[in-house]
């Protein structure tokens, strides 16, 4: 199984979800079947490593950040699963770019994955403070793990 998340930057709310995801596969030994990546939907930071305070927060929550900011590729379409975004934005941009049905059935929210918050998107940090990266991580801990539960679960079908 192979996971692209996505936002606009690729330097808060993707790598955030990527290290997450990263981390709880890693936890449940399933590293070896599912591949995570992050990229963002505009290239202006590109190369860069993510926003120092998303870094920060996420340090005093027991993730590291190592991800360098990227912009999606028309071969992420293809390559990867499952193509899981943070807004409405993201979405709507996400389905223009797709190109056949197969593709646009990749593409799916984050937030339909989450069971402790009732939210449709993970409000974008960028311009505000520290609570609103406390809440980014709040939001991706909680869908990445029900998402985790559910590749699990469609997994064990597949063994
Ligand atoms: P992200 O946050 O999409 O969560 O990485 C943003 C980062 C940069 C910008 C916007 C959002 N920007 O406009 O540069």
């Amino acid at each position: 199984m192979k996971l692209l998340f996505i936002c606009l930057g690729n330097i808060c709310r993707s790598p955030m979800a990527e290290t997450i995801m990263r981390h709880i596969t890693e936890k449940a030994n399933l590293a070896d079947k599912i591949e995570i990546d992050s990229a963002g939907l505009i290239g202006y930071h590109e190369g860069e490593t993510s926003d120092s305070r998303m870094i920060s927060h996420a340090k005093r929550r027991g993730y590291i950040i190592t991800h360098i900011s990227r912009k999606i590729r028309r071969s992420d379409f293809e390559y990867f699963d499952k193509i899981l975004c943070m807004d409405d934005q993201n979405f709507d941009k996400l389905i223009d770019l797709s190109e056949t049905k197969e593709e646009t059935d990749k593409i799916e929210r984050i937030t339909d994955y989450c069971t402790q918050h009732v939210i449709d998107h993970v409000p974008d940090p960028y311009y505000g403070g520290a609570q609103g990266f406390e809440n980014v991580i709040d939001i991706l801990e909680d869908a990445c793990s029900n998402l985790l539960n559910t590749i699990n679960e469609d997994l064990k079908k597949e063994e």
